[in-house]
């Protein structure tokens, strides 16, 4: 029987604003890796799901895992969930959406009493911004088995290690080996999203069925000059390290705009010193550049480093870079691709096919499995901002197509 009412999405939103009410900064919506008001989140997700009735747990990298068994114990896992870590000044649909609308997927299952020929787990992922420490999608990178150890020694801003945040959260250093998943323990994943662009409100569709992930090169950079007086040292005479950073956020932009399809962004600096009549010593800037296609994307980062090297070069000051991401483009399961679509045309949606310029969990999770994801309008394609904002209605209708899509690959009647 259709129902009439939106109760799948009510629930959805409600959870979402009930864990919007974690946050580090008072009066916005911060949430990194690790953080106080991460382990906060991860504590209500983890509450949530042993209500629920899952056997739940925080695993050592701080991912929250609730499982349902299928029809016998011990059977791979369909895995639904998206993350809870935010950007800095982040909107709440980000990541939550897809931990919530997975919540609620298991819980309807498991309140049907359905038989499932897998097991369902949820997931709550923890590191998928990256914007803390210069990792990789650490936390799903820990179930693919592509943790790389070194990520534990670097640092945030702060100085602190992610070893140190790690240990601070309740985290186990020394337990992230063992997070590996083998492929035959894992059935799939589904990762609901918002989508971050405008095309689905554009064709006036609440749900779209994701093409593949872009791939995504992160660097860290700095530039080192010579602090000095900055009444006393002539024009000519000075090794401007921010006058030189600038020049390169430039190329960065220009050579970006030169290879179509891709992007490419200087999105934070710092200045060192840092003061009114100090030249700049030093600026550390950060790089992230993204293409469909990963020839091109490493020539635009040849690009960027021959061209910055040159602007060194010429204004007399250092130019180093350390590359921390440089993960290829994705593409998704077609057999979930379909299974979603199916979904989404029962439910009466003509879902786009779209590409993701974001990254996502999935870029992990595809290397255990069968991954795909559905997009969700957002107004105005707006994220990474407070403004990020979706409707009852499309929660409703994205949680429904995650659970008729469960329900078609379970081989049950939706
Ligand atoms: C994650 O939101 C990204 O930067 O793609
Ligand atoms: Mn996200
Ligand atoms: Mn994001």
């Amino acid at each position: 029987m259709t129902e009439t009412t939106p109760r799948l999405g009510a629930r959805v939103m409600a959870l979402i604003d009930d864990l919007a009410r974690h946050t580090d900064e008072p009066g916005r919506l911060t949430r990194l890796y690790l953080s106080p008001a991460h382990r906060a989140t991860a504590e209500a997700v983890l509450g949530l799901m042993r209500e629920a009735g899952f056997a739940a747990r925080i695993d050592a990298a701080g991912s929250v895992v609730g499982r349902i068994e299928g029809r016998e114990p011990g059977l791979p896992a369909l895995v639904l969930g998206s993350h809870i870590d935010s950007v800095v000044d982040a909107g709440r649909y980000d990541g939550p959406l897809g931990v919530a609308a997975g919540l609620v997927v298991a819980q309807e299952i498991r309140a049907r009493g359905l038989p499932l020929p897998f097991a369902l787990e949820v997931v709550a992922f923890g590191d998928e911004e990256n914007v803390r420490f210069p990792t990789s999608l650490s936390t799903s990178k820990a179930w693919a088995g592509q943790y790389r150890m070194e990520w534990l020694e670097g640092r945030d801003a702060a100085g602190t290690t992610l070893r140190e945040a790690l240990a601070a959260f309740g985290g186990d250093p020394d337990g992230i080996p063992a997070l590996a998943r083998r492929p035959d323990e894992i059935a799939g994943y589904l990762e609901i999203h918002i989508e971050q662009g405008p095309a689905l409100e554009a064709a006036a569709q609440p749900v779209g069925v994701v093409s593949g992930i872009v791939g995504l090169t992160r660097a860290r950079c700095s530039v080192t000059g010579e602090a000095n007086h900055a009444g006393t040292v002539p024009m000519g005479l000075r090794r401007d390290a921010l006058a030189a950073a600038a020049e390169m956020a430039l190329a960065v932009e220009r050579l970006g705009e030169a290879v179509p399809g891709a992007v490419a962004t200087v999105g934070s600096l710092t200045v060192v010193p840092g003061a009114v009549n100090v030249i700049p010593g030093r600026v550390d800037f950060s790089l992230d550049l993204r293409a469909p296609d990963d020839a091109d994307r490493a020539g635009l980062f040849q690009a960027i480093q021959a061209e910055c090297r040159a602007i060194a070069q010429r204004r007399l000051v250092g130019f180093s870079s350390e590359t921390f991401m440089d993960n290829p483009a994705v593409a998704l399961d077609p057999g979930f691709q379909a299974a979603l679509d199916r979904a989404a045309r029962r439910l009466g949606h003509a879902p786009l096919l779209l590409p993701s310029g974001a990254t996502h969990d999935a870029v992990a999770m595809a290397a255990l499995g069968a991954s795909a994801m559905l997009f969700v309008r957002c107004r105005g394609g707006i994220s990474h901002n407070p403004a990020e904002s979706i409707t009852l209605e499309d929660a409703d209708a994205a949680t429904r197509v995650l659970l008729g899509t469960v329900l078609d690959l379970a081989g049950l009647p939706h």
